[in-house]
């Protein structure tokens, strides 16, 4: 809308109706425009882009309806008041439908009455225009929270990476035996993950969950974790313990994903032959299923104190006896596709010693 006095441009084919409303509306402080047929009157409106229009309906060349839906089309903001003498509701109806924002009929006997009508028309189009204002600086907000929200979650979850990270190295730095062996259980875990068509999000936290799934091994004494021999039965059930005491130093990390779970599940077994609680495949979480195929496949890959590499032939075989007894046969399968005679060799570099 220009500033300064609002402009109407009256279009109609009969000069003395046109002038009497010029001459009304500008002694009520308007600055009027006139054109006295339709191609005029668009002509005009395209030039002085006027405020509203006032325009008859049957006018030669160009008619009213013309004129209305050209400058619907063109400029919807615009209000467009017909006033016309045809008298016929149908015209009404039709100049309506059409998007006129007022109807008055000819002759105007009180002039009041179109004053009012054009009143009307600019207080809703302001109120469109300041509402169209709104939406868009509302608008502009959202995109900035959403833009803000947006790096802070990058921040975060680079931030709980780069914490995963640390978590896992220092527990592999205190235990040279099994150093890389989580790194290897993660690259093989998210291989499945993805083979097996889990979402996105689950291949992050399969991959996070490997990253750390034995880091209650902190607690266990370095003697057993390097022991060279078979250990006993007592020393076998202190190192189980290294699942609880993982899900004990996970829990509290507010991670998007069920992690201290998985690293308490990991040594569950389907048949419910496993610890520390002796859940069966129902009651455990597709990511534990996972892990626990990539890691006994890991562990038994690689050399450990008390013997040497087993390499992943006999680590495949030992998965598929135990297939759907132990170990999920979705999983088993998926790991065999990676790693089988068939799979890609470049997957199976993961797991050399
Ligand atoms: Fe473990
Ligand atoms: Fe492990």
């Amino acid at each position: 809308m220009s500033s300064g006095p609002v402009r109407i441009l009256a279009i109609d084919d009969e000069p003395v109706v046109r002038e009497s409303i010029a001459a009304y509306l500008e002694d009520s402080g308007f600055t009027m425009l006139q054109a006295q047929n339709g191609r005029e009157g668009l002509d005009m409106f395209r030039r002085e882009k006027p405020d509203l229009v006032l325009v008859d309906l049957r006018m030669p060349e160009v008619d009213g309806l013309d004129v209305l839906s050209a400058v619907r089309r063109e400029s919807p903001g615009t209000p467009v008041v017909v006033v016309s003498g045809t008298g016929v509701v149908q015209d009404a109806i039709e100049a309506l439908r059409r998007g006129a924002w007022d109807f008055v009929a000819k002759p105007v006997a009180d002039m009041a009455v179109l004053e009012h009508a054009v009143a009307k028309a600019l207080e809703r189009a302001g109120l469109l225009r300041e509402n169209a204002v709104y939406q868009t600086d509302l608008e502009t907000r959202i995109r900035e929270r959403t833009e803000d929200l947006e790096r802070a979650n990058v921040q975060m979850r680079a931030t709980l990476a780069a914490t995963i990270n640390s978590i896992a190295t220092m527990a592999e730095m205190r235990d040279p035996y099994t150093a890389g062996h989580q790194k290897k259980v993660s690259l093989l875990a998210e291989a499945m993950a993805k083979e097996l068509g889990l979402s996105e999000d689950r291949v992050a936290c399969v991959r996070v969950a490997g990253m750390v799934h034995d880091i209650g091994k902190v607690c266990v004494p370095l003697e057993l974790l390097a022991k060279p021999s078979r250990l006993e039965v007592h020393e076998m059930a202190y190192i189980k313990m290294h699942s609880t005491w993982g899900h004990e130093i996970l829990k509290d990390i507010p991670l998007p994903w069920p992690v201290a779970e998985i690293v308490l599940q990991h040594h569950e077994r389907m048949d419910g032959s496993g610890y520390p609680r002796g859940l069966a495949g129902p009651d455990l979480l597709e990511q534990s299923r996972i892990i626990a195929v990539a890691d006994v496949v890991e562990a038994m890959s690689a050399h450990r104190p008390y013997r040497p590499a087993m390499g992943v032939g006999l680590a495949l075989a030992e998965i598929a006896a135990s297939r759907g007894v132990k170990y999920c046969p979705d999983c088993v399968d998926a790991c065999t596709r990676i790693l089988g005679p068939d799979g890609c060799i470049e997957n199976a570099f993961c797991l050399l010693p």
